[in-house]
Formats: structure tokens, sequence, C-alpha cells
């Protein structure tokens, strides 16, 4: 196995609570991308679309990728949209093995029913949005992994102890 996980999967599918979990049973260092773009911009990620709009968030997405030097023993936890650039993609696959967390479209909405920090999913018919992207992404994130994980109806546990037994 290399030595950094990658998790992608779409937005409410559980990337940094599993990531987290994940790290700190396996003692290795946990990274948020989102988290570490919102520090490096001082702003939000709602914020960076509104001012700046979404293009230009997927290129600071591209550049903190190519800019990542990851030491060993990481977990790395994507933005969902991560897979839409296969230049991304490629550097994903160069940095460590790549995840796939795949939850199903009703545990989605149950997870993003209340969100309001997702900018894409702040239109009128966010269930209508959600089904949209679903089938837009489902395929690339299940072209981009390495080992795919069924997320739906699963306890945060039984889903760390199937990816231990994955990799
Ligand atoms: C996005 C997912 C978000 C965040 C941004 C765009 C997407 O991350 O990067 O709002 O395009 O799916 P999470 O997957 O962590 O919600």
């Amino acid at each position: 196995m290399k030595d950094n996980i990658i998790l992608i999967g779409f937005m409410g599918s559980g990337k940094s609570l599993i990531g987290r979990l994940l790290a700190d049973k396996l003692s290795y260092r946990f990274m948020d991308m989102d988290e570490k773009i919102e520090e490096q911009e001082n702003c939000s990620i709602s914020e960076i679309f509104t001012k700046s709009g979404e293009a230009f968030f997927r290129e600071l997405e591209t550049n903190f990728l190519k800019q990542l030097k990851l030491n060993s023993k990481t977990v790395l936890a994507t933005g969902g949209g991560i897979i839409l650039k296969e230049e991304n993609v490629k550097q994903l696959k160069a940095l460590g093995t790549v995840l796939f967390l795949h939850a199903d479209f009703n545990h989605i909405i149950k997870n993003l029913k209340e969100d309001t920090t997702r900018p894409l999913l702040m239109g009128d018919d966010k269930e209508m949005t959600i089904k949209r992207l679903l089938d837009e992404r489902e395929g690339i994130y299940l072209s981009s992994a390495d080992v795919i994980i069924q997320t739906s109806g699963k306890t945060p546990d039984h889903i760390i102890n199937e990816i231990l037994s994955l990799l």
C-alpha cells in the first residue's frame, strides 16, 4: 500500500469525518484540502465562490495540489469536485492510494439537508442539483478510484474496518 490515503467522494459522503477517524486509527496525519485552501485564502469556500466564482476556486484546488508535497502517512480529504479535472486525478494518484467513499443519493440528501456551507447547493432545488451533479460525477469518481467503499447504511467504525481490510 502507498503511504498516503486520498479520500474522494461527493459532498456529504463523510470524507472529513472518516478521514479523521482513519488517520487516528493508523496514526497518520490528517489534512483537509478545503480547510487548507480556506486558511491560505483567509476566506471561507462560500466567500471564495461568491467573490471570485467557481472557476477561480477550481484553479486554487489545482494549484494547491500541484504544490502539495505530502510526507508519507497522511490521510488527505479532498473537495467533492476535485475529480473534475484530469490533471488533478493524475496528481492525486501520484500522491497515494485513491479511495472513493461511495454514498448513495438518500444518504447524501440526509447529510446535506440542513447544510448552508456548500455554495453549489444554495439554489432553489437542492435535491435536483445533487441528483444532476451525482449523475455527472459518479462515473468519474468510480474511474478515478483505486479502492471503492460503499458507505450508505454503515457506521463510521464499520467503514473504517472495511477500509483497513482493503488497503
Ligand atoms: C465541492 C465540494 C466541497 C467544496 C466546494 C465544491 C464540489 O467540498 O470543495 O464547495 O464541487 O463538490 P466537500 O466535498 O468537502 O463538501
